[in-house]
């Protein structure tokens, strides 16, 4: 039996020892053994740390996004990972020690949780390693002036009645371009060449968010799981007047809600991995995040478009490098072991050597596991260099099933910060996660109720 994750192909520094779980006890890779141990250590840490189910009828689940459509600049982009803003009040409320809190969410997507604390009042800061969320997370949380306001109102007005002449080289990517007709491209190429000539860059940034915003209803294709899909009947052509005039609407509602809108205070989004080392500029007292999940999505082929439209991407080196900075959560890239093991002996172990003898739909599935837990590790390790003390932290983690074996990441997380010195204090479960009708048929009746999207919440001390 292999023990452990790729000795030969890590180097492994210093090794934190979880110890909770005694592998010695259990060496028989039977499905039904496995299965069984998996259950039982679940059971056993729910034992004394019963999981508390939520009403969720207000926000639905914290990740989702539906009523972040109807918030004032909540709604300037969706994000189909990204937190209910509702969420993210609740929790800086429930958890917050004084009004002088600092907030941090070191996966801070487009910038749900920034946005929430400047609308309270709090100082925050977020990492991300996506250079497109990043840039959107940036324009949200801006502080637009009076000058910003009439700019913009000017520029609106400039668009409606601009001749488009000029254009700008399509991306280096003919997958990309392939997903608009002829005439919509040279319209989204000739809007991206006006943007470039505007000299206010605030209302640049806004007016290039509007045309990021809305490429996927004029392409003929949609996000789709981890990529895209050919939309069925589409009236696929999308002139300079048609663009130019969903452009307009985007602009009236930046209009509107930065009318609408007092920031208390201000934010720092960083582009930064959270597995590496930073130092914040101030120490956070209440984090509230979510990361990737181990689902298999890639947000490097998902928003592809967009990163490629916004000069995100300009090579495929840069896809590349998105992806060697992310979680490691999906089996689209090779990836290689970057640090000392931070991750959980349960998974590196049992679950490693039990999905490597089964037949999944990708052979890189117990790796993914392995280093997953280990980044998640090393976040929860970099996190704590960056708290003051009685810091409430909050992760919002879906957890997951491959090969039958249910992955319940809530409580290994749980284990994983407990080793690390946090504090656990409760994890709170805000839906029942479905999975697929493959793993359906194969997951045990007893094993599913681990399938669940939940709150995890501990304290550093
Ligand atoms: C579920 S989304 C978070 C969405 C966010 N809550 C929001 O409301 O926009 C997870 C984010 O983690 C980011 N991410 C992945 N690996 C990362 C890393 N190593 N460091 C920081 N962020 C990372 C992804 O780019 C993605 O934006």
């Amino acid at each position: 039996m292999r023990t452990g994750f790729l000795l030969d192909e890590i180097n492994i520094v210093e090794e934190p020892q979880l110890d909770i779980f005694n592998p010695d006890k259990y060496v028989e890779t039977d499905s039904n053994v496995l299965l069984n141990l998996v259950n039982e250590y679940y059971t056993s840490f729910e034992k004394t740390n019963p999981i508390k189910l939520v009403n969720k009828s207000q926000f639905n689940t914290p990740v989702n996004f539906k009523q972040a459509k109807t918030s004032p600049i909540h709604r300037w982009y969706t994000y189909k990972e990204g937190f209910s803003p509702f969420f993210v009040r609740q929790f800086i409320e429930r958890f917050k020690s004084s009004d002088k809190n600092v907030v941090f969410d070191p996966f801070g997507g487009i910038g749900t949780t920034v946005v929430e604390s400047q609308l309270l009042g709090f100082n925050a800061y977020s990492n991300d390693v996506n250079p497109l969320s990043n840039f959107i997370a940036n324009v949200k949380a801006e502080q637009y002036n009076q000058k910003d306001l009439a700019d913009l109102e000017k520029e609106k007005k400039n668009i409606a009645t601009h001749t488009f002449k000029i254009k700008n080289n399509p991306p280096d990517n003919e997958t990309v371009s392939s997903y608009f007709t002829e005439i919509t491209l040279d319209s989204v190429l000739k809007v991206q060449a006006y943007i470039d000539t505007l000299e206010n860059e605030k209302v640049r940034n806004l007016i290039f968010i509007a045309l990021l915003t809305i490429l996927e209803s004029i392409s003929t294709h949609r996000k789709d799981g981890n990529g895209v899909k050919r939309k069925k009947n589409f009236k696929a052509d999308f002139g300079i007047d048609k663009v130019t005039s969903l452009l307009i609407s985007q602009i009236d509602l930046f209009i509107f809600d930065i009318k609408n809108t007092h920031f208390k205070s201000k934010s720092l989004i960083q582009s930064q991995s959270s597995f590496e080392e930073y130092t914040l500029n101030q120490k956070a007292d209440l984090v509230i995040t979510s990361p990737p999940y181990a689902n298999c999505f890639d947000y490097s082929k998902v928003y592809l478009v967009e990163l490629w439209f916004g000069g995100f991407f300009k090579s495929k080196n840069d896809q590349k490098s998105f992806r060697e900075s992310s979680i490691i959560s999906h089996v689209h890239y090779k990836w290689k072991c970057r640090h000392q093991d931070f991750g959980h002996k349960l998974v590196n172990e049992e679950i490693y050597n039990y999905l490597s003898e089964q037949n999944l739909w990708d052979r890189k599935i117990p790796q993914m596991l392995v280093g997953y837990f280990n980044d998640i590790g090393k976040v929860l390790f970099e996190l704590s260099k960056n708290l003051n003390k009685g810091a409430t932290v909050g992760f919002v983690v879906g957890n997951s099933v491959y090969g039958g074996v249910p992955i319940a990441t809530d409580i290994l997380l749980a284990e994983i910060g407990l080793k690390l010195g946090y504090k656990f204090i409760g994890i709170e479960s805000y839906r029942t996660l479905t999975t697929s009708s493959q793993q359906q048929k194969i997951i045990r009746e007893q094993d599913k109720k681990f399938l669940r999207e939940s709150l995890v919440i501990l304290k550093w001390n």
